[in-house]
This record gives C-alpha cells, sequence and structure tokens, in this order.
C-alpha cells in the first residue's frame, strides 16, 4: 500500500485561485515538506504523466504551476496517441519490460482490472482520497477486488449533440427514441445537404462504446451481472446491431463513419456536414469556439442518447490516474495526483476543456451551469451509465467486439450470423479470465 510516509505526503491541495488572463488557475498549493525536501529515497524526484493528448489544453499550464512550486519534483507530461487502443498499446509495452519511463499514467477506466492484476500499477491509500465527493460510478471504475488502484480523474458518458438551428427549422424537436432519430436524419439532413448521424465507428474501443450503447438503449448488456454469461446475441442485441446497420444501408449514416474515431467524427459534425453526432461532452468546449474548421458553434444543443423507447444509455468512459509500479518517485506521483484531481484543478479542467470531473459538487454550481448548460444532463447520463465489463482480458473482449460488429456495419457479414460468431468468441475470452 503506498500510505503517506511523511506528514509531507499528507499535504492538504489548497483550492486558492490566481486570475491569468481570463482563466482560472488553480495554485499547486501543496505546502509543506513534500515541496522542499531533496530528491532521493523518500520516494520525491522529478516525474512524467502520460496521458492521451487529445483535449489537453489544459494540463501545460496546471503542471506549470505545480512545477514553480515543486522545483525539485518537476513534471513532464509525455503524450500518447489520440485512440484508446494505441495508448494501451504503449503503456503495456513499457510495463511488461518493468519500465520506469511512466510515472503518472491516466488510465482508461478499462483496464483497471489487467493493470492492477498484473502488478503493474500501485494500490492507493483510500484514506488520501476523498472517493465520497466523487461521483460513485467513477470510483467503482478504479477498484479491483476491494481496493482503490488509482485515483478517479475525469469522467465520461456519451451524448446527442444535434444542429439546433436546423432542427428549429424544420420544426422538429431532438429526437428521444431511434424512430425519431432514424426519420429526422433520414428525412431533414438531405434537405441541407448534409449526413445525418455519426459516431465512433472504425474498428476500435470507440466502436466497442458506441454498439454497447446501442445494446443498452434496447434493454440489452454485452455481459449478464457477474460477467459469467455472454449476451451479445440477444434479441435486444440482434435488433441494436441491425439499428445501425440500417443506418449505413440507407444512407444516413455516411459510409465515412466507418473510418471515424471521436475526433474524425467531431470533425464532421464542426465543419457542419452532420445533423447528428454521439460524442463524449470535450466535444462541447471545442464547437462553442467559432474557428477555421467550425461553424456550427452557437448552433448546435446537446442531450441525451435517443434510444429504443424512449432515452437510451450511456457507456461509462474516462480517465483514472495511476502510479506505475516501476515510478523511482512514488510519493511525488501521489502527491502530484492529488493535486491534478483537486477540486480547484478539476474545476479549472472542465472550464478550459469541458471534461467532465469526478467532484459531484462541481455539477451543480450555477455559475458553471450557465457556461455549461448540459452538466445536469451530463449528470445523470454518468449516473446511470453502464461500465463495460470489468475484465482481466477486457482488451482482447473488446477487439472482438470492435472487428465483429465493424464486419456487419460494413456490411461483409449479416447482423445475426456475426453476432452468434461473436458470443462463442467472447464465451472463450471470459472462460480464460
Ligand atoms: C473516451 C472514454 C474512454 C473510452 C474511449 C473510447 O476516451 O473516456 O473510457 O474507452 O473514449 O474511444
Amino acid at each position: 500500500m503506498l500510505a503517506p510516509r511523511s506528514p509531507a505526503l499528507a499535504v492538504a491541495i489548497t483550492a486558492a485561485f490566481l486570475v491569468t488572463g481570463c482563466s482560472l488557475i488553480p495554485t499547486a498549493g501543496a505546502t509543506g515538506g513534500a515541496a522542499t525536501a531533496p530528491h532521493g529515497s523518500d520516494g520525491t524526484g522529478p516525474i512524467t504523466f502520460a496521458t492521451g493528448k487529445l483535449d489537453t489544453g489544459y494540463l501545460q499550464p496546471l503542471i506549470n504551476q505545480w512545477n514553480k512550486r515543486h522545483p525539485a519534483q518537476k513534471v513532464t507530461p509525455i503524450y500518447l496517441p489520440d485512440d484508446s487502443d494505441d495508448q494501451y498499446a504503449q503503456l503495456v509495452t513499457n510495463l511488461q519490460a518493468h519500465s520506469s519511463v511512466y510515472d503518472v499514467m491516466s488510465l482508461d477506466v478499462i483496464w483497471t482490472a489487467e493493470f492492477a492484476s498484473n502488478g503493474w500499477i500501485t494500490p492507493i491509500d483510500p484514506s488520501v482520497v476523498p472517493a465520497g465527493q466523487f461521483l460513485r460510478p467513477a470510483v467503482e471504475t478504479a477498484m479491483y477486488q476491494g481496493h482503490l488502484y488509482a485515483v478517479p480523474f475525469t469522467s465520461n458518458a456519451g451524448l446527442l449533440y444535434y444542429r439546433k438551428d436546423i432542427l428549429a427549422a424544420a420544426g422538429v424537436s431532438p429526437p428521444r427514441t431511434w424512430a425519431e432519430l432514424a426519420e429526422e436524419a433520414a428525412t431533414v439532413a438531405p434537405r441541407y445537404h448534409i449526413g445525418g448521424y455519426g459516431g465512433q465507428f472504425q474498428a476500435y474501443e470507440g466502436l466497442t462504446v458506441n454498439f454497447a450503447e446501442a445494446v443498452q438503449s434496447a434493454g440489452g448488456s454485452l455481459l449478464s451481472d457477474g460477467n459469467s454469461v455472454v449476451t451479445v446475441d440477444s434479441p435486444q442485441a440482434i435488433q441494436a446491431l441491425q439499428f445501425l446497420v440500417s443506418g449505413f444501408r440507407a444512407g444516413w449514416i455516411p459510409r465515412a463513419a466507418l473510418s471515424w474515431n471521436e475526433a474524425a467524427s467531431q470533425r464532421a459534425f464542426e465543419a457542419g456536414k452532420l445533423l447528428f453526432l454521439r460524442n463524449w461532452p470535450y466535444v462541447y468546449g471545442d464547437a462553442s469556439v467559432a474557428g477555421p474548421g467550425n461553424v456550427v458553434a452557437g448552433k448546435f444543443g446537446v442531450t441525451m442518447l435517443p434510444g429504443l423507447h424512449g432515452p437510451g444509455s450511456s457507456t461509462l468512459g474516462g480517465a483514472n490516474l495511476a502510479i506505475s509500479a516501476y515510478s523511482q518517485h512514488q510519493a511525488t506521483a501521489l502527491a502530484f495526483i492529488r493535486y491534478i484531481t483537486s477540486q480547484a484543478s478539476e474545476r479549472y479542467i472542465l472550464i478550459r476543456s469541458a471534461l467532465p470531473p469526478v467532484w459531484t459538487s462541481l455539477y451543480s454550481q450555477p455559475a458553471l451551469i450557465a457556461r455549461f448548460p448540459f452538466l445536469p444532463v451530463l449528470k445523470q447520463a454518468i449516473l446511470t451509465a453502464k461500465p463495460r465489463p470489468a475484465l482481466i482480458d477486457y482488451n482482447q473482449f473488446s477487439l472482438a467486439i470492435s472487428s465483429a460488429v465493424h464486419q456487419a456495419l460494413a456490411q461483409r457479414q449479416p447482423v445475426s450470423a456475426t453476432l452468434s460468431q461473436l458470443s462463442a468468441e467472447l464465451r472463450q475470452i471470459i472462460r480464460s479470465d
């Protein structure tokens, strides 16, 4: 267990703010010895922070603030690729070699079981994490076998972005059901010469997420509770995949979407080429700033994902911060994690990059709601979102799903054959988990 070994580690992270230009940067107010202790055997010293680079505009200002206060414990960011699968590959290659190149790692919520069971990340003393003030589903993603292995950092839930200018001109409301989504995407979008609906349909983790959301939104699941029975060939799952396939077949999902990840689908929406987009909340921040490539600022709205009979169900996403078991400076790593997950830092990260905080209280602050009107919807989406199965072999499980689903979306294989074959593959994978 990584317990605070000295008062220096049990520092309180103060939430003072400096006003810098128009943005609020929290001070890295760790007081006491941690800020000044010489590095060496006490676990303090310079560290690295590995994180995917999509939407990390918030990071350098926070790191600068920390580094100013902690000259002997400087943090250097290491940017990983955009896609979750590529980040995973890079982290795993290093950890398998017991490399100490990463001290703090931003881990997708789906990796906790594998990283913890392999001994790649250090358990965290729960008494140093204000878990009671965090959104409960986010905390659960950081646990493995009853122990905390990371500190929740950002949460995530899929939302539906829509062109409110176009829907208003067409006299229709944002869709609450798939039938409404399909109808509006098929009839309204063509009048404006744009695509109907887009999501993340490239064969990678994003597609597993989009497929899981469709299945859940029809009342199905990937696995039974307790992860012991594969349920991807249920009538609900078949209906979900058929719905997406029908979108590609009828053309209200553009064929190009077969190669879209988060960033590519976001670009299509911002370029004004899509009526509806399924994506994460970070897009709200980017799409609100007009600029080259973005013609939708002020012209879009956000709502819950639609489902078969009413509002749908999101997949729980997000990132947790973990300390590498091979880090030489674990005390600094923990102090930095406490700083960057503090309420003040998370408030700044929300304002700067629209990443969903894990602090429950930040969803009800009027000033924040004025800026991000979708916060109450987002909180609801996170609290009702479904986590992906916490499996040691999650990566293999998910690769099987995304490649099979991609085949069906590309209409290379019929839906029911795809799902019964996938079901057999997944049974093998969970048997060995
Ligand atoms: C986002 C989510 C993450 C998910 C990924 C899929 O980064 O936070 O949980 O796995 O998207 O592309």
